[in-house]
């Protein structure tokens, strides 16, 4: 049975075993089936839905003919037709002005991009397209053999562990910009970057996917490992819990409660999640990147860093955007309270990851690094410095990204990056 691809619906010639289907085309392609179908069956009822009626058929007669037949039992339940609403008659409306843009809150049309209120996330989104790769662009070999060849025990350790936070992380990212954030503000400026970040957020997860088949790891292990592991647990755990307040479809942005739980969640997520933890998170494989070894995925990961400092730098001016509009001031001690647990999650993450140091890199860097780097979000935040005095322990962490600029891309232009190909820096 070949489907003809120009034409989905047109059912196929059937095959020469006779079989001719007993229902119509309308029957098959029932919207919803009011049944029970279990997760085995799953596939079987997506394919019918979606089948011409003998495709359908022949799934049915040699997979799972029972699950196949109870859907389209079921066609009769379903209402056959809704009637559109009738149209309203045309009437010409105000010009939209960008002062009618908001943040969230806003009565502009957020299906009209221009004029901007917020060009400057234009400009990041066009900026945001000037990094693009994908993780096939990047030749991988060399870390193969490193990983199975010259890495030692300690080192094979943490380079599967960050692999192991990563990869959920960055679909905890994904899920909270497309499914939390995203549809709460009212300027499409802002969602369209937020669209890009969506996509890129994939893109990461796909890299780290990447890394994982071409080095060869056990992928059931290292996805399941933050569930068994309780320093990773701990600070998935705690991102949940703070972005879960912005998650809420109940939430209301004009009651002053539920706006600070709002501005509180972006922040963590801006400031922490992507700021500190995702910035930082990189260094251990950047150290063994500097010493030439898992080069390949280094690179990836400075692909990826260009990306997480972007979405830090958006984020930090969204959330400041919002406080300037809204009136909003963050209670101190809420504030206080975040960067306490965060310090407490990472410290525990990277005793975990550094039981012993590696040669270039241990604990204590990477604790230290997360106060300096934090008190640098701080003050982009236009907070206080939650750790006075922190020392920059990785001084070779913005370089070997290049983001010595990084405070730059805050109120400027980007204009180091390129797209595609080999990276390069300066
Ligand atoms: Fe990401
Ligand atoms: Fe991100």
């Amino acid at each position: 049975m070949t489907l003809n691809w120009d034409n989905p619906l047109a059912a196929p010639v059937p095959r020469t075993n006779g079989y001719q289907p007993t229902f119509s085309l309308d029957e098959v392609f029932v919207e919803e089936p009011t049944v029970e179908v279990d997760e085995s069956e799953l596939s079987a009822k997506t394919q019918v839905a979606i089948k011409s009626p003998a495709e359908s058929a022949t799934f049915a007669t040699t997979v799972t003919e029972a699950a196949s037949h109870r859907a389209v039992e079921a066609a009769p339940t379903v209402s056959p037709t809704r009637q559109p609403s009738a149209p309203e008659p045309f009437k010409p409306q105000q010009p939209i002005s960008s002062a009618d843009k908001r943040v969230i809150n806003g009565s502009g049309d957020i299906n009209q991009l221009a004029p901007f209120k917020y060009p400057w996330a234009w400009e990041f989104f066009l900026n945001a397209n000037k990094n693009h790769w994908t993780p096939l662009d990047i030749n991988m070999a060399q870390d193969v053999h490193d990983y199975h060849h010259n890495l030692s025990p300690a080192e094979r350790h943490v380079y599967e562990n960050v692999l192991a936070y990563l990869t959920t992380s960055d679909i905890l990212a994904m899920r909270n910009i497309g499914l939390a954030v995203m549809e709460k503000m009212t300027a499409p400026e802002l969602q369209i970057y937020q669209a890009r970040q969506v996509y890129e957020e994939a893109l990461h997860t796909w890299t780290y996917q990447h890394c994982i088949e071409t080095i060869g790891l056990d992928q059931v292990e290292i996805y399941n490992r933050y569930r068994v592991v309780p320093e990773i647990n701990a600070k998935i755990q705690l991102a949940n819990r703070r972005l879960n307040d912005a998650l809420r479809h109940d939430i209301d942005l004009k009651n002053r409660d539920d706006l600070h739980s709002f501005v509180m969640s972006y922040t963590f997520f801006a400031g922490i999640f992507e700021g500190c933890w995702f910035y930082n998170g990189f260094s251990p494989i950047f150290a063994l990147q500097r010493r030439g070894m898992m080069k390949g995925t280094g690179e990836q990961f400075q692909y990826i860093m260009r990306d997480e400092v972007l979405h830090a730098s958006f984020g930090i001016r969204v959330v400041r955007q919002i406080m300037q509009e809204e009136n909003v001031t963050l209670d101190p001690q809420a504030v206080r309270d975040m960067w306490d647990e965060a310090e407490a999650a990472e410290i525990n993450y990277s005793k975990y990851i550094l039981p012993t140091p590696i040669l270039g890199y241990s604990q204590q860097d990477h604790h230290e690094q997360f106060r300096f780097i934090a008190n640098r979000r701080a003050r982009q935040l236009g907070m206080a410095e939650p750790f006075p005095g922190a020392q920059n322990a990785l001084p070779w962490l913005d370089e070997q990204s290049n983001m010595r600029k990084e405070k730059n891309f805050f109120e400027t232009r980007v204009t180091e990056y390129q797209t595609g190909g080999a990276l390069k820096w300066d």
